[in-house]
């Protein structure tokens, strides 16, 4: 598949009829993090499957739902449900929802994830603001015919997540009820959760929490000048450090326990953006 500008300005044609107004800041929502979207007043909600050009998500605690309207005074359009390359999509057509903010005018978009904690300090239900990232495996998604609407073939990741925002961020903590922690994000491609072993190299090369999404957003919307601000929700504890299974459930519980405090925080944040 190549990918032109107007394969993406499709899907923005769509949204901006069904949308009265610009969103200004976009929001990924992920595992067990929708509860946010109810936040959101005036909701005007578009099932993935009727935008053209875009993907669906096939993940069961991922609704599928962009949502647009406003919370706390600001215009923002709200993805529910995410896309990740273990789901079978290509890493290159996982630029598809940032290009979509981008067409829509958002001047920055906040990244959420569930994670597992791989520094030691960290428990499940801590919050990290992802500083930095690593990402050894699978392609880049802004592999093959570059487009230049959106950014030069070769840029520069340094910033990626904007550390003004990641001030912010940290600005808007104390009263959070949350322990929040700056660090590195870790891509894993999953589905799997991972070894013990390779949970003890990750740490050894600097990640601070493991999960299997979040990377390739990162990196299209440096591509395209978006700022980020992105945040891992710590869900359990990574392979190895305690004595149990990984399951989905615990991920889903942790993500559910602290949801209204995490979604306070991000509306505290978004008003100030
Ligand atoms: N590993 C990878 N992804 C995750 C984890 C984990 O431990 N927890 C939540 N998402």
């Amino acid at each position: 598949m190549e990918y032109t500008a107007a394969y993406f300005q499709a899907s923005a044609d769509y949204v901006k009829e069904k949308l009265n107004f610009a969103p200004e800041i976009a929001i990924i929502l992920g595992s067990s993090l929708g509860p946010f979207a109810a936040r959101i007043e005036n909701p005007v909600t578009i099932d993935y499957k009727d935008i053209p050009n875009f993907l669906v998500s096939t993940v069961a605690t991922h609704a599928g739902k962009l949502i647009a309207g406003t919370v706390a005074g600001k215009k923002v359009v709200c993805m529910s449900g995410r896309f990740h390359s273990y789901e079978g999509y290509d890493f290159e057509q996982l630029v598809i929802p940032i290009r979509l903010f981008k067409l829509l005018g958002c001047r920055a978009v906040i990244l959420t994830n569930a994670a597992g904690g791989v520094n030691l300090s960290y428990k499940p239900g801590d919050v990290m603001i992802i500083n930095d990232q690593i990402k050894l495996t699978g392609a880049s998604p802004l592999r093959g015919h570059n487009v230049p609407e959106f950014g030069p073939r070769f840029f520069d990741v340094q910033t990626m997540y904007t550390p003004a925002l990641r001030q912010l961020a940290k600005d808007c903590a104390a009263g959070s009820g949350l322990t929040i922690h700056e660090g590195c994000y870790f891509f894993m491609p999953g589905p799997q959760f991972e070894t013990p072993a390779e949970i003890r190299a990750i740490r050894i090369l600097g990640g601070d929490a493991v999960g299997m999404s979040t990377v390739t957003e990162a990196l299209t919307a440096a591509h395209c000048s978006m700022p980020v601000l992105a945040f891992s929700v710590i869900t359990n504890m990574a392979a190895g450090i305690l004595d149990q299974p990984l399951t989905d459930e615990e991920v889903n519980i942790t993500g559910q326990k602290i949801a209204h405090d995490f979604s306070n925080y991000l509306e505290k944040i978004v008003a100030r953006m």
